[in-house]
């Protein structure tokens, strides 16, 4: 968790400001409460994830909006920096910005002048998911007949163009 966290503490920031605070939750009675104000895989009808599939730990990403006042792009790089890490490491990471932010501010004790930015969910992971590419631009993830989940990315030669946005 610390290498996870010790990565996002290095990496860039506008103005080199580092608005970001970090708290690491991996005590077993915290892991419920901080698991009950998150909402998951929207595109997928009531999918919960099962007792063993919970996850082990969770990074929460703060923002000192005193430091920085649009810590946006900062908070984006060192959400990857924290799941980087993980996967390294052998862990799976879901990046969480459905989070009901007035309960897990009353659950961690967070002061009012930090704004809670993502939440990271980190355990083993206990999928493989697919990538799969979007057909006619449908993104929305989905389980197969087995349970393997799908996830569609645009296409390279539908983002990425050469020397103006007209050329393919
Ligand atoms: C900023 C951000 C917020 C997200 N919020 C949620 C969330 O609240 N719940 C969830 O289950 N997944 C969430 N995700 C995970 C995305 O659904 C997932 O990254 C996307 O479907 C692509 O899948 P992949 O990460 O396996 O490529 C979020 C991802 C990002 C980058």
């Amino acid at each position: 968790m610390l290498k996870c966290v010790d990565a996002a503490r290095l990496s860039p920031s506008a103005a080199n400001l580092q608005p970001l605070k970090y708290i690491i939750i991996n005590d077993p009675k915290l892991l419920k409460k901080v698991f009950s104000t998150l909402s998951w895989a929207g595109y997928l009808s009531d999918y919960q994830p099962s007792e063993g599939e919970m996850p082990r730990a969770y990074i929460i990403i703060l923002v000192d909006e005193k430091i920085s006042r649009t810590p946006n792009h900062d908070t984006g790089i060192a959400v990857m920096s924290i799941s980087m890490v993980a996967h390294d490491e052998g862990l799976g990471s879901c990046i969480l910005g459905a989070v009901n932010r007035e309960k897990l501010r009353e659950i961690l004790k967070v002061p009012e002048d930090l704004a809670i930015a993502l939440v990271v969910a980190l355990g083993y992971p206990a999928e493989n998911p697919v990538v799969d590419t979007a057909k006619a631009g449908d993104i929305k993830y989905w389980l197969d007949e087995n349970g393997v989940l799908h996830v569609p990315k645009r296409h390279l030669k539908d983002v990425a163009k050469w020397n103006s946005y007209q050329n393919q």
